[in-house]
């Protein structure tokens, strides 16, 4: 597939994982971008994850038309785009690979060479010139990984960004790039606002058409929402007045309550969305959390603390530096509501969280006190 009239598309799709980097659902399964440039010296642009390798083989050979490529540009060290280095350097064994210091370093962890026979390693702003296209290197650290190095092609206007930009998802899958994008952004680098933002930084500075991540579509046309959505996500910000309620409920009573709540809400037509957190995709909830700028937790106290998926909800929350939202507490004790104190606890390092005045604690059922609570609640909410 052609990117532009020298850049070729040779990643593959996994449609036989269920969950990326062990963890994130990925029912439409997960693109492992890959790319040539052709010019008189050619380039490839990452590997692929090693179960793919074949078939990236056969992607490589059609596009290549006989030529071995010169150089394998490293991106990412991470296994799903370096798994196949070593298949590629046998098979290529006149190919130069080019990448930082710290990436070489990590192909010697995993192959046990770092390829001293046949490196270029690359630097910030470091080029490469293959003849029309010349290359300059961006380093994106921790952006997912501490080697992480970005690729700008200022002949096609193309940044190869590596992680950032992706989604979960086919290459081709056809859905909206949002959803995706933000849960895949905020489950995998939403700890590193700063350093995204530092890269976002040094990419205003570029003149970019199209932008070629390692995963999800290739993005081009107007790029200000999907840059503009990397910036709010960078900064903590929300994009948008909603309410994400998440909740846990044994035995329904806090459901209720969370239904009755979401029901007020919607009355005032303030956007919500619920998540009953043992049986969703919690990265989902999540990602939710960063979407909107008011969440409620409603949970039961259990074993003098909260229910556990109410726990790990908030533990991937202040992973990734949840702050700068408004939130409420809904508990739930029989005989001795713990939970809105421990919750509490759990987000006391959370910078600028604003605590709702009207909090809920019910015991057992919820009774006309609790509701009158709720209708409160929902009002605050919706200032
Ligand atoms: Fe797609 Fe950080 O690897």
């Amino acid at each position: 597939m052609n990117i532009t009239q020298d850049i070729k598309y040779i990643g593959v799709t996994d449609y036989e994982i269920d969950l990326f980097e062990g963890q994130y659902p990925v029912p439409n399964g997960m693109a492992y971008n890959s790319y040539v440039i052709l010019d008189e010296k050619i380039a490839v642009i990452d590997t692929v994850d090693a179960r793919f390798c074949a078939t990236w083989f056969e992607n490589l050979e059609t596009v290549l038309s006989g030529k071995s490529p010169d150089y394998l540009i490293v991106q990412h060290m991470e296994p799903d785009h370096s798994g196949s280095i070593k298949a590629f350097c046998e098979k290529y064994p006149k190919t130069i690979v080019v990448a930082n210091q710290k990436a070489f370093n990590m192909v010697k962890n995993f192959f046990g060479t770092d390829l001293s026979d046949r490196q270029i390693a690359v630097g910030e702003n470091d080029t490469l010139n293959l003849g029309k296209h010349t290359l300059t290197f961006i380093t994106a650290p921790m952006v997912h990984w501490p080697e992480v190095t970005m690729t700008y092609d200022s002949f096609d206007k193309v940044l190869f960004s590596a992680d950032a930009f992706g989604k979960f998802g086919a290459f081709d899958y056809d859905e909206d790039w949002l959803n995706e994008a933000r849960r895949y952004y905020i489950g995998i680098v939403g700890k590193y606002g700063v350093q995204v933002n530092a890269v976002l930084k040094k990419a205003a500075n570029l003149e970019i058409e199209k932008i070629c991540a390692l995963h999800g579509p290739v993005l081009s046309g107007d790029l200000t929402p999907y840059l503009n959505a990397y910036t709010k996500w960078a900064n903590y910000e929300a994009e948008e007045t909603g309410v994400l309620i998440a909740y846990t409920s044994i035995y329904g009573n806090t459901k209720k309550a969370v239904q009755l709540l979401a029901g007020e809400l919607s009355k005032k037509g303030i956007k919500n969305e619920v998540f009953d957190l043992a049986r969703c995709d919690i990265f989902e909830a999540v990602s939710k959390a960063f979407k909107y700028d008011k969440v409620v937790f409603a949970t039961t106290t259990y074993n003098a603390d909260i229910f556990p998926p109410m726990r790990t909800f908030i533990e991937y929350l202040t992973a990734r530096n949840f702050q700068n939202r408004k939130i409420a507490f809904l508990e739930n004790g029989s005989w001795g509501p713990m939970a809105t104190k421990v919750m509490k606890s759990l987000l006391q390092d959370s910078k600028n969280l604003t605590i709702c005045e009207n909090n809920i604690t019910i015991l057992s059922g919820v009774n006309e006190q609790n509701k009158s609570v709720i209708t409160a609640l929902a009002n605050e909410l919706s200032k």
